[in-house]
């Protein structure tokens, strides 16, 4: 098939602000938020170390195969699989996953990210101080996350933003935004983490995040590592296929994935060391769930001097994290409806958004009035839409996009279009066919199946 670039699409302005972009994505709530909890859960250094060669060796190849077929089809992410392989519906399969995905994830992750908002509110109205004990944080927390006023509307508030972002396009809206907020987000990051690293015993924090104890690590670490790998980069839903095919044909792909994937990563290992620098410092249970940044965090910022500036930091520091992924997961279903359905990028923004805010109702609710509701295979809506698509379906779409390369499209024309961005080392070349036809498909199915069982 031979590769044409879709006329009608848009472009980044530049290739910083590409990156930008995609780093704004891969660096959200998955770094912040779930990477310190997660941690926390399955014993500190030696899933470190698990996720980081997950993230080395599955991770960024698909990261690049992504960036490939998005830049050599230029289109949306169902397009081009349909593009590559016309005639194998299958495959075209893997693109109506990610927009289902990219449903399921933005539901949940808006929720979470409107409990952001509300504690940044939460933070300047001086609301931490009363916290004399975690008892009273967690009640707090609990309270506030089972109103259905305060979740409703602040979920309603994230969507909104999110769209007012992305109904402007990519290079006026993604890319303008994220060259705004990302560099905030990085002098915010490098001061809590300094913050952390000159509190007493600061030391302790560092060695729980970094020293692997292999005796904590269970099966089920492994497959929560693979898990958290896709989503912490974004990929296996569509979103690097969709930002690839903005991307002008000199830009070097295996080079810029590679910084995407190093600044993320640091930002996890940076916001780990933030947050479990004080939880040590002062003496506190580093295994706090979902709720660890909620209801720990609140009382470190409560009782260290400088908290109450820290704490509004910390939240403003998670809310732009969060908005900046939020944005990539809508663009995946707009670009869709505005390639496919031929429908304006306002009408299709705010479509998307409106059907994005009613998935996420019942998931805002699942810590009030719907938390007795365990139809989902045991879990509540929320919990059931983070598993479902964190754990098994960018997992799918993450193999899927590997064998696809790999087996149905072949290694060459993706060769091919690597070497367009000027990076010619041929054995680079080699070794990313070699991760991505086998080392990932096999990697990833072993953990599927098993996830599959577990369920
Ligand atoms: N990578 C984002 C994070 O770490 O929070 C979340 C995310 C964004 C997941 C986009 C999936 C996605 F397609």
């Amino acid at each position: 098939m031979t590769q044409q670039s879709n006329s009608h699409h848009q472009h980044w302005g530049s290739k910083f602000g590409f990156i930008l972009a995609a780093v704004g994505s891969a660096v959200g709530l998955g770094n912040i938020w779930k990477f310190p909890y997660i941690t926390g859960e399955n014993g500190g250094g030696a899933f470190v170390l698990i996720y980081l060669l997950f993230i080395i060796l599955i991770g960024l190849p698909v990261m690049i195969g992504e960036f490939v077929i998005g830049r050599s089809t230029g289109r949306s992410v169902c397009g081009a699989f349909k593009h590559l392989e016309p005639k194998k519906p299958v495959w075209h399969g893997l693109g109506y996953l990610a927009l289902i995905t990219g449903f399921c994830i933005i539901s949940f992750y808006s929720v979470v990210s409107g409990w952001v908002i509300g504690y940044i509110f939460e933070a300047l109205r001086f609301s931490f101080s009363s916290f004399d004990s975690p008892e009273t944080a967690q009640n707090h927390f609990g309270n506030l996350i089972s109103n259905p006023y305060w979740t409703i509307t602040l979920h309603g508030l994230f969507m909104t933003l999110t769209a007012f972002i992305v109904v402007r396009g990519i290079k006026d809206g993604i890319e303008y935004w994220c060259k705004i907020l990302l560099p905030i987000l990085g002098v915010i990051l490098l001061i809590l983490m300094t913050w952390g690293l000159t509190m007493p015993n600061a030391h302790e924090g560092l060695i729980y995040l970094f020293r692997p104890n292999f005796s904590e690590l269970t099966f089920s670490s492994v497959l929560v590592a693979l898990g958290q790998a896709f989503f912490t980069l974004s990929i296996g839903m569509g979103v690097m296929i969709t930002y690839g095919s903005y991307l002008k044909k000199d830009i070097n792909i295996v080079s810029t994935s590679l910084y995407i994937v190093l600044f993320d990563t640091l930002v996890a290992l940076w916001a780990g060391i933030a947050i479990f620098c004080p939880i040590f410092s002062l003496g506190m249970n580093p295994a706090g769930g979902p709720g660890l940044i909620f209801h720990v965090l609140p009382i470190v910022f409560q009782q260290l001097p400088g908290g109450y500036v820290f704490g509004i930091l910390f939240f403003i520091l998670l809310g732009i994290a969060a908005l900046s992924s939020a944005i990539s997961i809508l663009e995946v279903p707009v670009s869709f409806l505005i390639e496919e359905k031929k429908m304006s990028r306002h009408k299709a923004t705010w479509l998307v958004a409106l059907v994005a805010f009613w998935v996420g109702i019942p998931c805002a609710l699942s810590f009030g009035l719907m938390s007795k509701v365990k139809w989902f295979f045991g879990r509540n809506f929320f919990d059931f839409l983070d598993y479902i698509s964190s754990n098994i379906f960018l997992t799918l779409g993450a193999l899927g996009t590997a064998v696809f390369i790999a087996f149905v499209w072949k290694l060459k024309p993706a060769f091919e279009e690597l070497a367009k961005g000027g990076g010619k080392v041929k054995k680079l070349f080699a070794l990313w066919g070699f991760l991505l036809s086998w080392v990932c498909p096999i990697a990833i199915g072993a953990i599927l199946i098993a996830k599959l069982m577990e369920f």
